[in-house]
């Protein structure tokens, strides 16, 4: 049946959004990924972090950053001193996109389309939560929000309003996984950045 999620008046609650998009045909994506990856986090969060799209091991388990990234996000919040469990996680895409090299599934970015379908989901979840803050992690969810022009080196850590809300756009960890050194890369310094916009948004709540 087709995806109507404002005909009603009162916005749907979030367990009624993770139903119908474990059913989500919006785009391909659902054709090869094990299931959809809806967001996690307690319904009246004041902090939602939006990140790009579930990797192999959030396809495989059904819940968003419990992969290498989700690791490296536990430790900086923790340095933030941010109780993961207070905020609600979410991604711009729902279903993982990759490509296969032999047996291995390799990441692949989302492409417009991909996000474009899933933006309904993603709006749906921000009325149902509500938050004070909302952090995007990397440039895919940055530009999915903020549009096409969001260039993250030069406006990441920097608060703006965003309809209701405050956004703080942030680094993704998985580039600090990825830090290169033979490009100038440090991934201390990555690091303790990322921490430094995770206290920032910290710091917003009220
Ligand atoms: N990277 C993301 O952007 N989201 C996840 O859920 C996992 C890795």
């Amino acid at each position: 049946e087709p995806l109507d999620l404002f005909a009603e008046e009162t916005p749907p609650d979030l367990e009624t959004l993770r139903e119908q998009a474990a059913a989500c045909t919006r785009c391909e994506l659902y054709e090869h990924t094990t299931q959809t990856v809806f967001g996690v986090g307690p319904a009246k969060a004041r902090l939602v972090m939006v990140g790009e799209q579930p990797g192999d091991q959030e396809d495989r388990q059904g819940a968003p950053f419990v992969g290498p990234a989700g690791k490296l996000l536990d430790e900086a919040l923790d340095e933030a001193g941010i109780a993961r469990d207070d905020a609600y996680v979410t991604n711009a895409v729902k279903h993982f996109n990759f490509r296969y090299q032999g047996k291995r599934r390799i990441h692949e970015t989302p492409k417009a389309g991909h996000i474009k379908a899933c933006r309904p989901w993603l709006d749906a979840e921000l009325a149902a939560v509500a938050p004070q803050v909302l952090l995007t992690l990397g440039a895919t969810a940055g530009k999915a929000l903020l549009g096409s022009a969001f260039r993250i080196t030069a406006e990441r850590g920097e608060p703006r309003p965003w309809n209701d809300l405050t956004l703080v756009p942030t680094i993704h960890p998985s580039a600090i996984l990825r830090a290169d050194p033979a490009r100038g890369q440090d991934r201390d310094e990555m690091f303790a950045g990322f921490v430094a916009d995770l206290r920032t948004a910290g710091e917003l709540l009220h």
